[in-house]
């Protein structure tokens, strides 16, 4: 019926929305990979509600938990009050703050770049910096595990991309020196920290090769960023490139426990974005709140590198726990640990199983991870105790014997 009592067509034939969508849902519930959101309430922590229980958080990405800091919280109430809620506009018309100036100024001094610019999000950083810096006639070279974004912004760029075999320095180099003849220009993409695998992109040898037949590098560090090098800087700094990246992208909604995300380079490279990068240009500006929050929350990364090494000793405590279990946690090396089940039907009922006993690790299946590699994505805090810790490891040890083997 429409509003007025008269009758519609629609309301014989099936509209075509509902038929794409009838479609679409149950080929994505035969290939068992339909997903659906949980809801969690509660402080962002280490202990939260998801679902209605309370449970201990193994999924989350706020790693050093900053996101409920006192000095964090204490910065968006200030800035709401001085900046308001939002920023009111986009960059280039009436969004440009002094507080987005200053973020940017403190993200330059803190990777040691001439210059940075922010985005929204992550997602938006890479969909806006690879199509402002390739196009047709030139090559992105990919690994094959680059975040959605990267193979997004490829897209976007229209550009040809040639991938390589995941973090493998030889076919890395073959597919370079491949195709770097016949480009205009060639970009390097790799993640720093894999975010279904854990394992780190040999970033010095990728930059080296890169530079020596002048190819670009982006780095997207959304993980690495707080939590990796002796200072907190990521993926460059723990391989000793810090500076040495042309394009170093990072988030701010992850460790850094706010929203958004930045790019740091050369001062070109971010007059660049802003005159071309569409979802920079075509957006409204990051909100004040947020804002403040990173910029308090980089300033937390130097002052509280307590948060880094609990991080890291938790991480060990679970990497030898579960080893000691004989479940591996391979290739990670990182605060992302996978424990690879294969199928999707064990391993969600491995993830249901765990939530029962009050853990939350989130699974991972197709397309998120090739197929037959569904896994377990366990991502503990910084403030998680030791004994919760070992509790977990006691859980996924019993299940993963009860269910899986
Ligand atoms: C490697 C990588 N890059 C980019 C992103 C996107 O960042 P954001 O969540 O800020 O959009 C993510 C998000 O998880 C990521 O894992």
């Amino acid at each position: 019926m429409t509003p007025t009592g008269q009758s519609s067509h629609r309301d014989t034939q099936e509209s075509p929305l509902d038929a794409i969508a009838d479609e679409v849902l149950s080929e994505i519930r035969e290939r068992g990979t339909y997903r659906h959101m949980r809801v969690l309430e509660g402080l962002q922590a280490p202990r939260m509600r998801v679902d209605g229980r309370e449970v201990l958080l193994f999924a989350g990405s706020n790693y050093l938990d900053l996101a409920r800091h006192p000095e964090v919280v204490e910065a968006t109430e200030r800035a709401s009050r001085e900046w308001g809620c939002a920023a009111g506009g986009s960059r280039l018309i009436t969004g440009n703050l002094a507080c987005h100036e200053a973020l940017e100024n403190e993200i330059a001094s803190f990777f040691e770049s001439e210059a940075a610019l922010a985005f929204n999000t992550g997602y938006m950083a890479n969909v806006g910096v690879i199509p402002a810096l390739v196009g047709p006639g030139d090559v992105l070279v990919s690994d094959e595990l680059n975040h959605a974004s990267i193979i997004d912004g490829a897209k976007l760029a229209r550009t040809k991309v040639a991938v390589f075999r995941h973090g493998d320095l030889d076919s890395f180099a073959e597919t370079l020196e491949r195709v770097r003849p016949t480009a205009r220009r060639a970009l390097v993409a790799v993640d720093g920290v894999y975010s279904m695998h854990g394992d780190v992109a040999p970033i010095a040898e990728i930059v080296k090769r890169a530079h020596e037949l002048d190819a670009m590098v982006l780095l997207d560090d959304a993980h690495g960023t707080g939590c990796l090098g002796t200072r907190g800087r990521g993926t460059a700094e723990a391989a000793g490139v810090l500076g040495e990246v042309d394009i170093l992208m990072g988030t701010l909604g992850k460790s850094l426990g706010s929203f958004g995300a930045f790019v740091a380079g050369s001062a070109k490279l971010r007059d660049l974005l802003v005159n071309t990068a569409r979802s920079f240009i075509f957006s409204c500006a990051l909100a004040p709140p947020q804002v403040e929050a990173a910029r308090v929350s980089l300033r937390l990364i130097d002052e509280e590198p307590w948060r880094r090494a609990r991080l890291i000793e938790n991480c060990d405590r679970l990497r030898s726990g579960l080893a000691s279990a004989g479940i591996s946690t391979a290739p990670s090396t990182t605060h992302i640990l996978p424990i690879v089940l294969g199928g999707n039907e064990r391993t969600m009922a491995v993830c249901e199983a765990l939530l029962e006993r009050g853990y939350y690790a989130q699974g991972i299946r197709h397309p998120s991870v090739p197929r037959g590699h569904a896994r377990l994505r366990v991502t503990p805090m910084a403030t998680h105790a030791e004994a919760e810790i070992d509790g977990l490891v006691n859980a996924i040890d019993e299940l993963v014997r009860r269910i899986v083997e």
